[in-house]
């Protein structure tokens, strides 16, 4: 048997599985690590924790399957994407925590670079937000001591977190990042698939600090120093969404999948062609193989399950998260209430930082039903948001829609979705489909498939929902919604 290792590095645990070469689950092992919090909107990561964790669950996942580092044929990372790391490129040591994607620390130096945020939006596909990694790494320069003169002098190393990976997997040998991690950066140019001179002229970055931009899937190095994993190839890298949309086999023009986490993450494949975003979508690179590019656009929402968690934490009206069903559906309908779960600003299509959570439409017989209610289709409507922005942006049907992540289990928010989607929601049987974008790029490279038709026949439906209210009522409640929409907007302006 042939098995492949999938390293799932993401915001708030390191996981690693293994996968069989018909895609199923063979053995998981999972560590959560310290978040840090050290000023209001700052987060970040202790990289050496980082690295520490996620080569011990591959250690764990390896003795659970009862498999030896020579029964791997390959392993592939995927990571939570635009958070930095810097190192010493001597001693292998991070000079400070890694930034996390969620930090604002740069949302004022993003403001000051508006007057260039065309140059960025043609060039990278990005606009300029704190969440891409450019401007951490700008900020980093400028406020640690010392830090930009041993750039200029060679002696740093930058990277996402999967070029840190590699970089410790390798013991050192490779500084490398995959297109996919490389196109969040603000710093590479989606066309050309390079690092981009003008760019990282605007944001002052020593080219010498990048990785060399390397294939999704292709090997790029192989595992030395870790007794266990010694001689592993590596070779699948790519960004935790990106790679959910190759493990939901979406390979073809127009196919969509929505992650269901913390927050939310659509994608819909654009093909060999970069699609400029007139609604504030982000284009960015799906993946590169084979020297190909092709691309994605993406639209981010911040707060979708962890508006549940607020249910359960701060309102106290469900005892864990999965409750939220049982609840919601003991109503049947909102009776007009909206939660827009603004928590942290409005991502994707309003780049809102000032939004805030807001319900509306409340009366003196609204229950704790019907805001879990609201909240479910309050998930379900700000993905609508995005999927309808991308079919303006693109022409295309966008009719089916593929789930994953924690939340695509709640049967009652998948039929709102396709509700007021109008398009069909399709539920896989393996949800683990960012490991397994992982296992599936690793694989190809080293011949384990031989190509994606065969990978696009081992992806299984476990459920499909189909749109079971008019098209017209679906109309009226995403016109409701907007409106709620806009009063959540700008409440934490000056
Ligand atoms: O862009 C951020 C995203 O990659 C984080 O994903 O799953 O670690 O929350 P996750």
């Amino acid at each position: 048997m042939t098995y492949l290792l999938a390293l799932d590095q993401g915001t708030t645990s390191s996981r690693a599985i293994v996968f069989d070469t018909d895609g199923a689950q063979v053995a998981v092992a999972q560590r959560e690590f310290q978040q840090h919090y050290p000023q209001p909107g700052w987060v970040e990561h202790d990289a050496n924790e980082i690295w520490a964790t996620q080569r011990d669950v591959a250690i764990e996942a390896l003795a659970k399957a009862g498999l030896k580092a020579a029964d791997i044929a390959a392993l592939g990372i995927v990571n939570q994407r635009e958070t930095l790391v810097v190192w010493d490129r001597a001693t292998g040591e991070p000079v400070c925590r890694a930034i996390v994607w969620q930090d604002r620390r740069t949302a004022a130096m993003c403001r000051q670079l508006k007057d260039a945020e065309p140059i960025f939006r043609t060039k990278t596909g990005l606009l300029l937000d704190p969440y891409f990694t450019g401007t951490k790494l700008a900020w980093l320069l400028d406020n640690e001591p010392g830090l930009r003169a041993r750039a200029e002098a060679g002696e740093l190393a930058a990277g996402t977190i999967d070029s840190w990976l590699v970089y410790k997997l390798t013991n050192g040998k490779q500084h490398v990042t995959d297109a996919s991690n490389a196109s969040r950066t603000l710093l590479l140019n989606l066309q050309t698939c390079e690092w981009d001179n003008e760019l990282l002229d605007i944001l002052r970055v020593p080219a010498a600090l990048l990785p060399a931009v390397v294939d999704s899937s292709g090997v790029c190095g192989e595992v030395s120093g870790v007794d266990e994993l010694n001689g592993i190839a590596i070779a699948g890298l790519a960004g935790d969404q990106q790679s959910a949309l190759f493990g939901q086999a979406c390979f073809g023009k127009g196919d969509a999948k929505n992650t269901y986490g913390t927050g939310s993450f659509l994608l819909v494949n654009t093909g060999t062609e970069v699609a400029a975003s007139h609604q504030k979508l982000l284009s960015t690179v799906g993946w590169r193989i084979g020297g190909v590019t092709e691309y994605a656009l993406e639209g981010s929402v911040f707060v979708t399950g962890a508006a549940v968690q607020w249910l359960r934490d701060g309102l106290g009206i469900i005892k864990q998260s999965a409750d939220v069903e049982a609840l919601a559906n003991q109503v049947p309908d909102t009776g007009d209430v909206y939660l827009v779960p603004a928590f942290a600003g409005l991502g994707a299509p309003h780049w809102d930082p000032d939004a805030r959570g807001t319900i509306v439409g409340m009366t003196r017989g609204t229950t704790a039903a019907h805001i879990a209610r609201a909240t479910l289709e309050g998930i379900a409507l700000q993905s609508v948001e995005l999927a309808e922005a991308m079919r303006a942006d693109t022409g295309l049907a966008i009719d089916e829609l593929r789930v994953d992540g924690g939340a695509a289990s709640n049967d009652t928010l998948m039929q709102m979705q396709a509700d007021l989607l109008q398009a069909k929601v399709i539920r896989p049987k393996v949800t683990e489909t960012t490991a397994l974008g992982a296992a599936y790029l690793a694989g190809l490279a080293v011949g384990v498939w031989p190509d994606r038709p065969t990978l696009a026949k081992q992806w299984a439906v476990d459920r499909e929902f189909e749109p079971q209210i008019s098209a017209d009522e679906a109309a009226a409640k995403r016109a409701r919604w907007g409106e709620a929409v806009e009063r959540a907007k700008g409440w934490a302006a000056d």
